[in-house]
């Protein structure tokens, strides 16, 4: 089978590094990929959203499935655009993935199924937004509707905070269209866990739990990023709360999707709050998580690839998926500035010795090759993810491989999987 995997991270590159140990697969494609992904996969030079020239290339060299990683394609419908040409593909339609495209969409759909989550209110008028935070207890969480590169949350501690992130949002037009519309919702407080489920139209299968840690410095301090690191399996997650989750969460979600006329086929990864009171929706992904995904496939034992057809032929309920029971942490280096300014084409060396070490995968995100070198490329770097008997021994051996990766500017987390009371 040919496969072809879209997108440029470290999610796509644990994506190609599962897939090529498939038996299922011949070879596999990787637009437009990074140097990690070049390793293991031929890298095609097309942007994940020039939709016309990907479906060109899969009709050329007769790719059997594409597998979406990113969540702007399936916004923009690339999973819509792919079956009217007949073509095999993972990943949510369009209207499937308004649940992460759009917050208003999925919080209307919560609302209606009595989903658990925070209380939230809709502005598309910036002075009824304003009004409203007159009333309001603080802090109070922000949220531009649509997608904005995991920028598009702003926590407010007070009014003056609020009123200047309604200005930029709906006023100065900060993510433009994305924040013409937003979301004012009452702050949570608990521990974060981020659910991934292959979900088939009718019927869905949990893959392990993961936590992730969004802030750039050590003790969850500076701005969100995409993310700083992971670990799996969560350790504030429970069978008493998969329970609730599938009541309070999966069915109603389901149902209401049902009830919508949407049927989602591909890969949900709701992001939870863990309170006193069990778990509550933060928001719907409808992709895979990065770095979450680094550090949940290394702990997968079954064939990625059968379940992933099952997903898009509704029958994910045929499949059981076989685990590793060790523990995985994965820690993010950045170039130095990130999520702001940073330089690129820094190179990169460590990695050939790292690559020897057992138990222990370095996945690619912002990279290139150039004369042979691979160099810094991105905002988040690599991912280097080892797998250990506990979260501890894990975490020991994911920054002693860390250690010996050298680019300029390099920055990484020293708390990744240790800091596990917040996010
Ligand atoms: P989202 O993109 O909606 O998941 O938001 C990004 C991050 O903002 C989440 O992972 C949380 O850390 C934080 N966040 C979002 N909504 C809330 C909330 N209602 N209460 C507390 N923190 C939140
Ligand atoms: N790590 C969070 C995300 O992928 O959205």
């Amino acid at each position: 089978m040919k496969i072809l995997v879209i997108g440029s991270g470290g999610r796509e590159h644990a994506l190609v590094w599962k897939l090529t140990q498939s038996p299922g697969v011949d070879r596999i494609f990787c637009a437009p990929g990074n140097a990690g992904t070049g390793q293991l996969s031929e890298n095609v030079a097309i942007p994940a959203t020039d939709f016309s020239t990907l479906i060109r290339f899969v009709k050329e060299n007769r790719v059997d499935l594409t597998v979406v990683g990113p969540d702007d394609p399936l916004a923009a419908g690339i999973v819509d655009l792919f079956q009217t040409e007949k073509l095999r593909v993972f990943g949510p339609t369009k209207s499937a993935a308004r649940l992460e495209s759009s917050k208003i969409f999925a919080k209307e759909l919560m609302r209606d199924q009595k989903i658990p989550t925070a209380l939230a209110n809709t502005f598309s008028n910036s002075n009824e937004a304003l009004r409203y935070c007159e009333e309001v207890k603080f802090p109070v969480v922000i949220k531009a509707d649509g997608l904005a590169l995991g920028k598009g949350v702003i926590i407010a501690p007070d009014i003056a905070a609020a009123r200047s992130t309604i200005d930029e949002m709906m006023t100065h037009g900060r993510f433009g269209e994305a924040g013409r519309r937003i979301v004012i919702e009452e702050f949570l407080r608990g521990s974060e866990c981020s659910l991934h489920a292959l979900v088939d139209g009718k019927n869905y299968r949990l893959l392990e739990t993961a936590r992730d840690h969004k802030c750039v410095f050590d003790g969850d301090k500076g701005p969100n990023t995409g993310g700083m690191g992971a670990f799996s399996p969560a350790n504030n997650w429970n069978r008493e709360l998969e329970t609730q989750f599938d009541q309070k969460i999966m069915q109603p979600l389901l149902r209401g999707l049902h009830e919508k006329g949407v049927e989602f086929r591909g890969l949900l990864f709701p992001g939870l709050m863990i309170g006193a009171d069990g778990a509550r929706v933060l928001e719907f992904n409808c992709r895979f998580g990065d770095p979450e995904t680094q550090a949940i496939l290394p702990r997968m034992k079954s064939d990625l690839l059968p379940l992933l057809e099952a997903t898009i032929d509704g029958k994910i309920d045929n499949h059981t998926i076989a685990w590793d029971e060790r523990a995985s942490v994965t820690v993010v280096l950045t170039s130095g500035g990130y999520p702001d300014k940073y330089e690129t084409g820094k190179p990169i060396s460590g990695l050939d010795e790292v690559a020897k070490l057992d138990d222990v995968q370095i996945f690619h995100a912002g990279t290139k090759r150039v004369n042979g070198k691979i160099v810094t490329a991105g905002g988040r770097v690599l991912a280097v993810t080892a797998l250990g008997p506990t979260i501890d021994a894990a975490r020991t051996s994911a920054y002693e491989a860390v250690s010996r990766i050298h680019f300029e500017g390099c920055h990484y987390r020293r708390d990744i999987a240790l800091a596990r009371s917040s996010g």
